[in-house]
């Protein structure tokens, strides 16, 4: 949600700002623009439109190459419709202080309507309007943009991400946080300021974290960080450990697909240095923790909710601990009763989602451990938990999430085996016959990869169908929520997943001749294979058109079947998630949608 960048330095700004912003678009947005200035204590060069950043770029008449700092946004509208007046930067009265924002100003409206009696005029419909004219009159005080920006976020409600720039200091671009995410990027004479390191990735490697209620200052010279009090903070530094390569599509026609066929390397490279020589199962992360667990509570939102809700039942046979999962945003409203012994995991691609941060600081003050599993370093969910677990599935830049979700599963089979091995719940012949399986996933990815051809011309025959229906039991009932969510976020069709015993409860009803249902098979040996061939009978003999997804263990009669290769129960979903991640994107791109960036969607869900 809301690209933010921000640069200083001797290159034109204009150039490195569209360029920031082109790599902040998989966040998704529905506006953009840019501030710049050109010329000292000039009203600053404002530009803004609603729409795709081409719209913004086709509206500017000039490079500007005379402008060497500026700030750009793209913006998922929240307070105030997708136009192009509402599109950020919003600017003083004055024209010569800009400011672009991500998050929400709760108390907008009374901030506006004391503002209007001080005489400001309001052009749009924003909350973040006001905190444009709060700041002027802040500067015009003592002429100095950090100092005015410290003052005004003591002032503000909510949460936020805000850049701003004064054409009286050119060089100088100011930014604050407050649950929202901001990076520095530091280069070599130039800075950079974004919502995410991808925004400058292609210039520099070095970044520093930023904490909550801090506010920095950056010139093409240096960086300097303060808390709200004005006290001087020395933010962390780190290396970007990925390339601007890894951010661009390399070939592929969508990030989507590309992203679905780096699965294998993805989970290869989250499991790397897991086991050790001797056997043993690594995980560092959480040995500073206490294992006196006698829960573990998994919190998370969208496909990282799912990805908790397939760990659960390894967790719980491998390591006997009682796994609960719940949506973060249900959870950081309730009052739950937690203890010390209780492991809360909160899982994230971003490490930015609010609900999922607030739900990781409800369990905090509710006295529990927290362990995070996550993909971006630096980020504010794993720097506020007590232990943290990085995935490697690299920049994931499609809106829907693919590689990300498996290297969450494999992680947490990875927690629930290091538990498991502490705790004596599983011999060590069984860990090894586990570690064994796990292991084998990659190879296992890429071979569903290589024949994915067939699925992808049958998908294509279902592009008129109004409603796809997704079936499956145990770990495969999950898997079955993720392949109607996939299709739901991409396709823009109806699609559910049920559990398959919840069949006859109500799901039934709504099959027809035709209708599209996906059935997930286990292994042949489980104990519920033959529960699922019979609910295969009973949507058959109802009209449905079956999709089954198996191993080469059950034999089956249906129109079509999408065969994986053999694993253990437990393991299947990281296989049979693989073709309906394909069959979702294959629908969308049949159905003429906007893959990487479906509609109203948005990749880091950074607002309630
Ligand atoms: C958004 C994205 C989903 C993602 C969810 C949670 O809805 O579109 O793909 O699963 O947020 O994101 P997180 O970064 O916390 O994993």
């Amino acid at each position: 949600m809301c690209g933010i960048v921000g640069y200083t330095g001797p290159n034109p700004a204009l150039s490195r700002v569209i360029e920031g912003l082109r790599r902040l678009e998989y966040r998704g947005y529905d506006s953009a623009g840019v501030a710049l200035a050109t010329e000292k204590s000039a009203p600053l060069v404002v530009a803004k439109k609603a729409g795709k950043l081409n719209n913004l770029e086709s509206s500017l008449t000039s490079t500007y190459d005379n402008a060497t700092s500026g700030i750009g946004h793209t913006r998922w509208a929240t307070h105030g419709g997708p136009t192009d007046t509402n599109a950020h930067p919003h600017i003083s009265n004055d024209g010569k202080l800009a400011v672009i924002h991500n998050g929400i100003i709760e108390n907008y409206v009374e901030l506006k309507e004391d503002l209007e009696k001080r005489g400001h005029t309001f052009t749009s419909e924003t909350d973040t309007e006001s905190v444009a004219h709060l700041l002027s009159d802040e500067f015009r005080k003592n002429q100095d943009l950090a100092a005015a920006m410290r003052s005004v976020c003591k002032q503000l409600r909510g949460s936020f991400t805000l850049l701003a720039i004064h054409s009286d200091s050119p060089e100088h671009i100011v930014g604050a946080r407050r649950n929202s995410p901001l990076v520095v990027g530091v280069g070599d004479g130039e800075n950079f300021l974004a919502s995410d390191v991808s925004a400058f990735i292609s210039h520099t490697k070095k970044a520093l974290e930023l904490g909550q209620d801090q506010v920095v200052d950056v010139t093409p010279q240096g960086v300097s960080v303060t808390d709200l009090e004005g006290g001087a903070i020395t933010p962390k530094a780190y290396e970007i450990t990925w390339d601007a390569k890894a951010a661009e599509r390399g070939g592929f026609t969508h990030f989507m697909l590309k992203e679905i066929f780096e699965q294998p390397k993805a989970i290869s490279d989250t499991l790397l240095g897991r086991f050790g020589a001797d056997g043993k199962i690594e995980c560092k992360e959480i040995e500073n923790l206490s294992l006196d667990i006698d829960r573990i509570l998994i919190l998370a939102c969208g496909t990282a909710y799912h990805a908790g809700l397939i760990g659960k039942y390894a967790l719980e046979e491998w390591a006997k601990i009682p796994v609960d999962v719940e949506l973060a945003s249900e959870f950081r409203y309730r009052k739950p009763v937690l203890s010390k012994n209780t492991l809360v995991i909160t899982i994230s691609q971003s490490g930015e989602t609010m609900d999922t941060l607030m739900a990781l600081r409800h369990a905090k003050e509710l006295g529990a451990q927290t362990l995070s599993i996550c993909n971006t370093i630096g980020s504010t969910i794993p720097r506020e938990s007590d232990g943290v677990l990085y995935t490697h599935a690299g920049p994931e830049i499609a809106v829907a999430s693919t590689k990300a979700l498996l290297t969450q599963i494999v992680a947490l089979h990875v927690v629930g085996l290091y538990l498991a091995q502490e705790k004596k719940t599983l011999s060590a012949s069984d860990i090894v016959l586990i570690r064994e399986e796990v292991l084998a996933l990659p190879n296992k990815v890429e071979e569903i990869l290589e024949t994915v051809e067939p699925l992808r011309t049958m998908t294509r025959g279902f592009k008129d169908s109004t409603s796809v229906l997704f079936l499956g039991r145990h770990v495969g009932y999950p898997a079955a929520l993720e392949g109607a969510l996939k299709l739901k976020e991409l396709a823009y069709m109806h699609a559910e997943g049920f559990a398959g015993g919840e069949l006859k409860h109500g799901p039934i009803a709504l099959i027809e001749a035709g209708t599209p249902v996906i059935a997930i098979l286990p292994p042949a040996t489980s104990e519920i294979s033959e529960k699922m061939l019979s609910n295969i009978q009973e949507v058959k003999a109802r009209g449905a058109k079956v999709i089954a997804i198996a191993d080469s263990t059950t034999k089956l009669d249906v129109p079509h079947v999408i065969r994986i290769p053999q694993s253990l129960e437990l393991l299947q979903p990281l296989l049979s998630i693989v073709p309906l991640q394909v069959f979702a994107y294959e629908m969308a791109v049949a159905r003429g949608n906007d893959v990487d960036q479906p509609r109203n969607l948005a990749k880091s869900v950074t607002v309630e």
